[in-house]
């Protein structure tokens, strides 16, 4: 018997990405009110946030110092645009910080609302950038499959989980996937970690010269992958990548909306892994999630280009009601603020070891495959047969089941296709707090273990 609450929902709300059909009998989880990794329902029930929301509250809930700064440019200047050439502070201010905080030269910060905002502008900018300096044919976009980038028409196209494309007739024209670099699953036996990164940066070689260098304008990648399966990179991909992409003079965007802002201990991910992009997409972490932004780092490249495009053209013809919006923009430089004075960054490379070394720990389990994590994020995937990594039907839901679990024992987290779950907590997770998650976690595998031999699920 829902709640009422529960029951208005079901009459009022499409849920994003929610099996629709079963939500009607299950109804929603509401939350209420949140303390720093832990949120409530409306009966009480605390949890800790697994997933840090949507791998976006870094500091945490109730963080009075950012609720103080929306309040006050509500109070001062609740909003005005950048459209036109009109401007405000917090906007000019943010964009310099962050221009000094880039993981590469930037030129210039075009700001948004979100990550799908962001991937949908790198596109558009790919586009223009290569029509203004004569080369129209270079226009196509390498993605991955199981990258995740949004769900607007050109990021959804992006994306490369087939839930996104099925029955919404994407992807767009100009978009291709590569192989997903994920070795537990696609390294073949006797494959060294490097020789896997190896054949991916061939594959993707391969690849190129088929479509013809010239027409393929920039390759995108997350650091590490989120919603496809929170996926880590193997030995030396990156590096192997970048070799290939520089022969043949294409841009690699970097997607670092999970990434970006301490989730791998460091400023941006590229900078753990050394990746050295032409242009990164931003967003969640930027406020910590207490208001959408988002945005797109440019090169002077891209911006010279741009300017030519403007003389020929005119007005730049893209921008968003709320690019820039000052009360988003000033939570943002208060985030930052925090970021920089707690020494956030820092704390959460100081706190990586424990975690990863908790979450390697499950990797014993009987019904966990791979456990595998960078900074304070993991994912881990559920099998039938750890010797031959055989899945369960994926009818049956079993990581779902297992999220159920750790919902149950306090623990929220998500389960991703592929019977994967992942675990991304906020950046100020204490180490009491990260023990805590695993044994939860730990808990909530058991009882999946003792369901799946009670309904005598075997591999599919
Ligand atoms: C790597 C990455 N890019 C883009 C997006 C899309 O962001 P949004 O949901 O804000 O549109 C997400 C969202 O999870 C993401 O993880």
């Amino acid at each position: 018997m829902l709640s009422n609450l529960a029951a208005r929902d079901v009459e009022t709300l499409i849920h994003p990405y929610t099996q629709l059909a079963s939500f009607r009998e299950t109804g929603p989880l509401v939350i209420e009110r949140g303390e720093g990794v832990w949120v409530y329902d409306t009966e009480g029930k605390p949890y800790i946030e697994g997933l840090a929301g949507l791998w976006c509250t870094a500091l945490g809930y109730s963080n009075r110092e950012l609720v103080e700064a929306a309040r006050e440019q509500m109070m001062t200047l609740p909003f005005t645009h950048l459209f036109t050439g009109r401007s405000h502070d917090p906007a000019i201010e943010l964009a310099e910080k962050l221009k000094e905080m880039a993981p590469m030269p930037v030129s210039k910060i075009f700001f948004c609302s979100s990550g799908s905002e962001a991937n949908d502008t790198q596109v558009k900018l790919v586009w223009y950038m290569n029509n203004a300096l004569g080369r129209r044919g270079k226009k196509k976009i390498i993605a991955r499959l199981r990258g995740y980038h949004g769900v607007t028409v050109a990021s959804a196209s992006l994306t490369g989980l087939p839930a996104n494309h099925a029955d919404f007739d994407l992807p767009i024209a100009h978009i291709l996937h590569t192989s997903c670099p994920h070795f537990y699953r696609f390294g073949r036996d006797g494959e060294t970690e490097e020789e896997f990164s190896s054949r991916m940066a061939a594959e993707l070689e391969d690849q190129i010269l088929r479509e013809g260098p010239d027409t393929v304008a920039a390759f995108i990648a997350e650091p590490v992958m989120g919603a496809g399966g929170a996926i880590m990179p193997p030995e030396g991909y990156f590096e192997k990548i970048q070799a290939v992409l520089d022969r043949y003079d294409i841009l690699f965007i970097a997607d670092e909306v999970i990434t970006g802002f301490g989730r791998l201990g460091t400023a941006f991910g590229c900078e753990k892994l050394a990746i050295r992009p032409d242009t990164l997409s931003f967003a969640k972490a930027v406020t910590s999630a207490y208001l959408p932004l988002g945005g797109v780092m440019i090169p002077e490249r891209m911006y010279q280009a741009m300017l030519d495009e403007s003389r020929k053209i005119g007005t730049f013809g893209h921008g968003f009601t709320y690019s820039g919006h000052p009360v988003a923009a000033a939570v943002a430089l208060k985030t930052l603020e925090i970021y920089r004075r707690d020494r956030i960054f820092e704390d959460a490379e100081r706190k990586a070891p424990r975690f990863q070394r908790r979450l390697s720990a499950l990797a014993d389990h009987p019904i966990v495959g791979e456990a595998r994590g960078l900074g304070l994020i993991g994912g881990l995937e559920i099998v039938a047969n750890k010797s031959s990594k055989a899945q369960f039907d994926p009818k049956k839901g079993v990581a779902a089941k297992a999220v159920g679990f750790a919902q149950a024992e306090g623990l929220i987290l998500r389960a991703l296709m592929d019977d994967r779950i992942a675990i991304c907590p906020p950046l100020v997770i204490t180490d009491e707090e990260i023990d805590e998650a695993f044994d939860r976690l730990g808990r909530a595998l058991d009882r999946t273990a003792e369901w799946v031999s009670q309904e005598g699920l075997a591999a599919a």
